[in-house]
C-alpha cells in the first residue's frame, strides 16, 4: 500500500539549512566528533570493521540496559535510529486488518506506517485546553476486538505530553487481558525521570536512540527493548534489511552511554535555561501560549490569530531566518513546533525577534 509523504521530515529536509534561529529542532545541540572523542578512554584505531556483533555489541547493549530497570541484553536489539526501531516493531507485530491506536498531534510515522501495512488506525486527540493530557476513557472507547497495538510517544512530539506512570498502569490494566501490545517511542525519555513501558508491562516495547537528549543524531544509533520472544522475531527481520549497525557506530555509541550522566546533565542545563526564558517570554507576549513540558525537548507553541502556519513559517524563514515546523505538518493549524534543546542565547534571540516581528505586523 502507498506510504504517505512524511510532512515533518520533508519540511525539515527542505528548509533546515537556511535557519539562523532554529526554534524547532527536537535534538539537543549536537556534539562534534572531536567532543565525543575527547570522552573516550581507549584507542579505537585497532577496531576491526567487520559486521561486528549482529544485534549490537554486548557492551553497547549492557550500556542500553542501564537505562532500564528490567531485562537482559537479549531484551535489546539495535537499529539505525529510533525511526527504524519503530519500523522493525510495527512490521514484526502488525498484519493487514489489525487495529492500531495512537494520539494526535503526534509523529506521523505512527499513523501512516501502520496504514501502509493495511491496518486500521484510530487517532485520539490530545487537546491544548486539557494541557495536552491523555484521557484514559478515550483509549477504552477506541479499543476493539482487532486492536493489536497502541503506540505512544513518551514524551510526545510535538505537544510535550508525558504519559505518567499511573496513566500507563491504567492503560496496562485494560490492555493486558486482551493481549494488546504497547509500543512507547521513548526517544525523548530521560531515564532518570521517566519509567519505561518495557519495565512496567510484559507486552511493553520501548524504542529509543542517541539522537535527542544525547545530541548524537548523526550516529543513527537506536534500539528496541522488549519481550525476548519479540526481539528474537525482530532479529530475524533485521537479517533481511540491515544485518548490523556496524562496529564503529556501536563503539561510538558505547562511549556516549558510558558518559550518560554528564551528557544528560548538559541536557538538563540547556533545557532548564530555555524553559525558564520561555516562561518569562510568554508572560510578556500574550499573543503566544504554550504548555511548557516537564520533560522532553519539544512543545507546541500557539500563535493567536494565525490561520496559515505553513505560509507564516515560510515567511519567517525567508525574511528572518527563524525556522519552525508549522502546525500544518501535524495537521493542526494555529501552532508551531517549538524545540527547547538548542543554544540558549540563540533561542532567546530567536524568540525576541519573533515577538517583535509579529507585533510590528499587527
Ligand atoms: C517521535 C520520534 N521518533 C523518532 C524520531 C527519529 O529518531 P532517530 O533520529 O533516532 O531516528 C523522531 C525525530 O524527530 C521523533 O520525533
Amino acid at each position: 500500500m502507498r506510504l504517505e509523504d512524511f510532512k515533518v521530515e520533508q519540511w525539515m529536509n527542505e528548509n533546515e539549512g537556511d535557519a539562523k534561529y532554529n526554534l524547532t529542532d527536537t535534538c539537543l545541540s549536537s556534539f562534534s566528533f572531536q567532543e565525543l572523542m575527547a570522552m573516550k578512554e581507549e584507542d579505537l584505531s585497532g577496531l576491526v570493521l567487520d559486521y561486528g556483533e549482529i544485534q549490537g555489541s554486548t557492551r553497547f547493549r549492557q550500556e542500553v540496559l542501564s537505562l532500564y530497570t528490567t531485562g537482559t541484553v537479549d531484551s535489546i536489539t539495535t537499529a539505525n535510529g529510533c525511526l527504524e526501531a519503530n519500523i522493525l516493531v510495527m512490521e514484526t507485530l502488525l498484519e493487514k486488518d489489525d487495529h492500531v491506536i495512537t494520539c494526535v498531534p503526534g509523529y506521523q510515522q505512527f499513523v501512516s506506517y501502520p496504514k501502509s501495512l493495511g491496518c486500521k488506525v484510530t487517532t485520539i486527540e490530545l487537546e491544548f485546553e486539557h494541557q495536552w493530557k491523555p484521557d484514559i476513557e478515550s483509549f477504552k472507547q477506541a479499543i476493539t476486538q482487532q486492536t493489536r497495538l497502541i503506540i505512544l510517544n513518551n514524551p510526545n512530539n510535538p505537544t510535550g505530553t508525558q504519559y505518567t506512570e499511573s496513566f500507563l498502569e491504567e492503560l496496562i490494566k485494560i490492555c493486558s487481558p486482551k493481549g494488546i501490545y504497547i509500543l512507547c517511542d521513548e526517544v525523548y525519555r530521560d531515564p532518570r525521570k521517566i519509567q519505561s513501558i518495557s519495565d512496567l508491562y510484559d507486552k511493553g516495547i520501548s524504542t529509543s536512540s542517541l539522537s535527542k537528549l544525547y545530541g548524537l543524531a548523526g550516529l543513527r544509533l537506536g534500539w528496541v527493548k522488549g519481550p525476548v520472544d519479540l526481539i528474537s522475531r525482530i532479529n530475524s527481520r533485521r537479517d533481511y534489511v540491515m544485518i548490523s549497525t556496524g562496529p564503529l557506530i556501536d563503539a561510538l555509541g558505547t562511549i556516549a552511554l558510558k558518559h550518560k550522566e554528564e551528557i544528560l546533565e548538559r541536557a538538563d542545563a540547556i533545557l532548564c535555561a530555555n524553559k525558564s526564558y520561555l516562561k518569562q517570554w510568554l508572560a510578556s507576549n500574550p499573543q503566544f501560549a504554550c504548555v511548557i513540558p516537564e520533560n522532553g525537548t519539544v512543545s507546541f507553541l500557539r500563535i493567536n490569530g494565525m490561520k496559515d502556519s505553513a505560509s507564516l513559517a515560510q515567511k519567517l524563514l525567508n525574511e528572518e531566518g527563524i525556522f519552525f515546523v508549522p502546525g500544518a505538518c501535524f495537521d493542526h493549524e494555529g501552532y508551531m513546533r517549538l524545540g527547547l534543546g538548542q543554544d540558549p542565547q540563540n533561542f532567546k534571540e530567536g524568540l525576541e525577534r519573533l515577538a517583535k516581528i509579529l507585533k510590528s505586523e499587527k
